[in-house]
């Protein structure tokens, strides 16, 4: 079958059925589009997985902020068709914010049902900035699954605080999808590949290596013995460079979402930096 490209709920129900009734097992992609190697990986690992791949490219206006950048977001429709076509997706769903919230929605908040993940996981992080987000994010996730109903869900280990919530999620709402993290992909030099990077110059690139190398060096520390959070802390701080605007630097218990003291297997060490006006996100787990 040829890859198609969706932009109506009803039409991509229609050839789920199908595949429901042949009993071919179905993964889902979720993106926001500008599609790079980071959720070309995703897409790969989803069709090892599934019978059929459903790709979702949808720039989800609820899950930015006033001030963000949800009218600037790169929007690269055509290029994103053809890596899903070389990669053998079956379908993109890409619908208009009104196919998914209908015309009055998105002139209030008042007006549609949210997913509100716990308030001590999203009271953090990135959620601290972000006020709103993991609402507007599990919300949409949510109605993607409700619209593919797939057997398997990728995200990426980048986002580790959404990857989180949304297999919160499915736990907590007994949601029947298998959510499947994918670890982080970097560019040959470390920095982890993300749409916002085209928005760095070239002299604010360089700058924002040294994200990825602070956390190579606690991940370093780690393994020679030492785990206290703030000699790790201190360190890392001192090899970020000096024009980058430190959001957080955190240590995370994976397992629950708590902050601690000292670092650990299955500490999540998440960073947020302003690099000039791009906010960038990396994390590891040591
Ligand atoms: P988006 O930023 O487009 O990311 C889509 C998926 O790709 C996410 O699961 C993200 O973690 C993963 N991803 C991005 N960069 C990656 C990298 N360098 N390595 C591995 N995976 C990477 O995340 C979203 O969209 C949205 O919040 C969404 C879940 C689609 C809901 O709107």
């Amino acid at each position: 079958m040829d890859m198609l490209l969706a932009n109506k709920i009803e039409n991509v129900k229609e050839n789920i059925k199908n595949w429901k009734k042949e009993g071919l097992t179905i993964g889902l992609v979720p993106t926001m589009g500008a599609l790079h190697k980071g959720h070309m990986s995703l897409i790969k690992k989803a069709k090892e997985t599934a019978d059929k791949v459903v790709v979702s490219i949808f720039v989800n206006p609820i899950q930015f902020g006033p001030n963000e950048d949800f009218e600037k977001y790169p929007r690269t429709l055509e290029s994103d068709v053809n890596i899903c076509q070389s990669l053998g997706v079956d379908i993109i769903f890409a619908p208009a914010p009104n196919e998914m919230y209908g015309e009055n929605t998105l002139l209030s908040n008042n007006n549609l049902t949210y997913v509100c993940p716990p308030y001590n996981v999203v009271d953090m992080l990135c959620g601290k900035s972000r006020p709103g987000h993991f609402d507007g994010v599990a919300t949409v996730v949510l109605k993607l699954f409700n619209i593919v109903q797939p057997d398997f869900a990728f995200f990426g280990q980048k986002d580790a605080q959404q990857l989180f919530i949304l297999k919160k999620m499915v736990k907590d709402l007994n949601i029947n999808i298998k959510i499947i993290g994918c670890p982080i992909v970097r560019e040959k030099d470390g920095l982890a590949i993300s749409s916002r990077n085209i928005y760095l110059s070239e002299a604010e690139r360089k700058k924002a290596l040294s994200i990825s190398q602070a956390l190579n060096k606690i991940e370093q520390l780690y393994k020679q013995g030492i785990s206290s959070v703030d000699i790790l802390f201190d360190t890392a701080v001192s090899i970020l460079d000096k024009d980058i605007d430190l959001e957080y630097l955190e240590f995370i218990n994976y397992d629950t979402f708590i902050r601690t003291q000292k670092a650990e297997k299955n500490t999540l060490v998440a960073i947020a930096a302003r690099v000039g006006n791009t906010r960038l996100i990396d994390n590891i787990i040591l």
